[in-house]
């Protein structure tokens, strides 16, 4: 990522928007002077420019470009405001007020810089299947590697937050989202969210389950990929159009079937309702079936299977999740899908 552009001659301006940048972890690039800042104005991902030097570099005419704000430490006068428009810029950030804004808008650059998250869609290939609750486990095993965000999109299910052990968490739930507009920061998502360490969920509060807005869903999913390592979301098994584009977005679709006749019929419908199967996989909650028969009925090829899980019921009463030891069925089952999913991205 190429560095964004401070322009600014003031001191009392320089050593606030550094000690903004100190703290997003970002090191920029300075310019005291118009001709310097013209140089390095179009290739810079967002320019802060400050008041003292706004009027001179507005007057040399500088390409129109997005990300251009001036910044000032105390009041605006109002002529500043007609500089700023004039260079095209957004707005007008007085600090230290805008201070969380700026630090924001660096932070975001640094995340949009970086890799971004793995997103794994979970469905379930029957009512009940174990969709769920595997999407939870798998986001405790992926969250001993690094920040893992669990998405609720089903209203009808019981609350991510509720199988984690995380509903008494204080932290910003979906009617939250759905009042703001606007790119939402992928740090300040992180941070808002009901979490314990590396874990965090993006439900409802209990009992105001409802349709989401295809504009928040996308919003939450993108700054959760830019913010977290892991990104998992519980799918409901409605058909609808924002399903069908979360899932275009997902490295990988777990259906989780159970291989009985009518669980394997109900999933096979599932999984034809997609017109690109190829991030389709299954998991196969319970025995008596070969995986490659499974694949056979249902045309999507099997990626783990497990047994039941015992105590789950209890373990999720005690507020720990479905995953109480690596050892056991659902916790192996979520770290195998891990590992092979870290070797197709690796691959990818
Ligand atoms: N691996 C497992 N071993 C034992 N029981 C399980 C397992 N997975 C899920 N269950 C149990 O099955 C029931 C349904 O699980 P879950 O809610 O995860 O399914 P789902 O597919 O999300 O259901 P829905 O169709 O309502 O979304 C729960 O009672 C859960 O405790
Ligand atoms: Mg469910």
């Amino acid at each position: 990522m190429s560095a964004p552009l401070f322009i600014t001659a003031d001191a009392q301006l320089h050593e606030e928007l550094f000690r903004l940048a100190a703290a997003a972890g970002i090191s920029p690039d300075h310019a005291s002077d118009a001709a310097s800042a013209l140089r390095r104005w179009s290739s810079a991902p967002l320019v802060l420019l400050g008041a003292d030097l706004a009027e001179e570099i507005a007057a040399l005419g500088p390409v129109r470009r997005a990300g251009v704000h001036v910044v000032i430490c105390g009041h605006p006068p109002d002529e500043l405001f007609r500089t700023a428009l004039a260079v095209g810029a957004e707005n007008v950030a007085e600090l230290p007020r805008s201070d969380t804004w700026v630090t924001e808008a660096l932070t975001d650059l640094g995340e949009t810089a970086r890799p971004r998250g793995t997103m794994v869609g979970v469905i379930g290939g029957s009512g009940g299947a174990g969709a769920t609750t595997f999407a939870c486990a798998l986001a405790q095993v992926a969250a001993r590697r690094g920040p893992v965000v669990v998405v609720d999109a089903d209203p009808l299910g019981p609350g991510v937050d509720r199988v984690l052990g995380l509903e008494d968490r204080d932290g910003i739930r979906w009617d939250a989202l759905c009042q703001t507009t606007g790119r939402l920061s992928a740090r300040s998502l992180r941070e808002a969210l009901p979490r314990r360490e590396g874990l965090g969920v993006l439900t409802w509060h209990a009992g105001t389950q409802g349709p989401l807005p295809a504009f928040a869903v996308r919003e939450a999913v993108s700054a959760a990929q830019r913010g977290h390592a892991t990104v998992v979301v519980d799918l409901p098994r409605t058909v609808d159009p924002l399903v069908e584009e979360v899932c275009a977005r997902c490295d990988l679709v777990l259906v989780v079937a159970v291989p009985s006749v009518v669980g394997l019929a109900s999933a096979a419908r599932l999984c034809g309702r997609f017109a690109d199967r190829s991030a389709l996989r299954l998991v196969v909650r319970g025995a008596g079936m070969d995986p490659r028969q499974v694949a056979r009925v249902t045309g999507v090829p099997v990626l783990a299977t497990m047994g039941q899980q015992r105590g789950l019921a209890e373990a999720i009463d005690l507020g720990l999740g479905p995953v109480r030891t690596r050892r056991g069925p659902l916790g192996r089952a979520a770290a195998e899908v891990l590992a092979r999913l870290a070797l197709t991205t690796a691959a990818a």
